[in-house]
């Protein structure tokens, strides 16, 4: 197996490239790929300051590095989220990345900043684990980066993420997903914009890249997204993938070529909404009086009081 760009021995094989790479252009294909993304969707201006949503994963562990290698400024934001040891490793590896590279790691717990965490809160709050942390997660990037004067926020989501995400939002037609399934989700409202640089890349290539940069990343998944759908439909496009290589990328990319555009208009209303006003609590934009955050923290502390005597000594990484 040698490498098609230097014939020196090959480190891993893109069957969807129909290619094979030693480590050095690997990663070079990576950061390019990276690159070329962020041009086609127009995702980021080189003077942006950009905001890295970290989980301590390969994938925002992976955008992090890339995007740094690029020359962006680009910093972290890191949320606690009380999924027991799934959380204490998420953050040791957040934290440890950020403190090697000399990178700055803003960090936010939900215990300690807003009294509740996700396995109890969501529970308290009627909601499933993974729309409370979804919607909680959502609220304090956007918050973090007005705060912080942030142009963008980047999330980790790779080709497989968005072609699982599609194939439920086709699968069930959901049109206003539809609408919203873009790589990059321009500024609006008060919301800074919203991109996605590694649609270009698969989680294993996602992993591999990690692991030739050395980067420790958490392995484990989280606990709560266990049955998840999401999961399945990932499992499903990767047997797809394995007896048609480049399925996923069609799926994913002629979708946004040749049909996201006919869910378009009813999302460029639903955003042009002319009601949006500060959450009385927050000060969030929200349509209504109270953002979803603030009526899931008064719902999720209200039923199930934490008592945060075990969380006040935890260790805050800032600057
Ligand atoms: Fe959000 Fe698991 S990471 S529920
Ligand atoms: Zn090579
Ligand atoms: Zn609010």
């Amino acid at each position: 197996m040698k490498c098609r760009v230097c014939s020196g021995p090959a480190v891993i094989d893109i069957r969807r490239h129909n290619a094979n790479f030693c480590g050095e252009h690997f990663l070079k294909l990576c950061r390019d790929q990276t690159a070329k993304a962020i041009k086609q969707f127009s995702m980021l201006e080189r003077d942006d300051r950009v905001l890295v949503a970290v989980s301590g994963g390969k994938d925002s562990l992976a955008v992090w590095d890339i995007l740094t290698e690029l020359g962006y400024h680009a910093d972290g934001f890191y949320v606690g989220l009380g999924i027991a040891e799934y959380s204490a490793s998420s953050e040791h590896h957040a934290v440890a990345f950020a403190a090697e590279r000399g990178l700055t790691l803003h960090t936010e717990d939900l215990r300690r900043d807003h009294g509740f965490d996700i396995p109890n809160g969501s529970r308290a709050a009627k909601r499933a684990p993974c729309s409370a942390c979804g919607l909680s997660k959502r609220h304090l990037f956007d918050e973090a980066a007005r705060r912080g004067g942030y142009d963008a926020i980047v999330t980790g989501h790779n080709l497989d993420d968005e072609a699982a995400v599609l194939m439920g939002n086709v699968l069930h037609w959901h049109t206003d997903y539809l609408a919203r399934q873009m790589p990059l989700l321009p500024a609006r409202a008060g919301f800074p914009k919203k991109a996605k640089p590694l649609v270009r890349l698969t989680e294993r290539e996602t992993a591999a890249y990690c692991i030739l940069r050395e980067i420790d990343y958490l392995i484990d998944e989280c606990p709560m997204a266990a049955g998840n759908k999401h999961l399945a439909y990932k499992a499903a496009l990767n047997d797809i993938e394995r007896n048609s290589p480049g399925a996923k990328h069609d799926f994913f990319f002629r979708f946004l070529a040749q049909a996201a555009d006919r869910f378009r208009p009813g999302h460029e209303e639903s955003d042009s909404r002319p009601d949006v006003a500060p959450c009385q609590r927050c000060g969030a934009p929200t349509n209504n009086d109270t953002c979803s955050f603030c009526a899931l923290v008064a719902r999720a502390t209200e039923a199930v009081p934490i008592k945060l005597g075990h969380t006040r000594g935890r260790k805050k990484v800032s600057s």
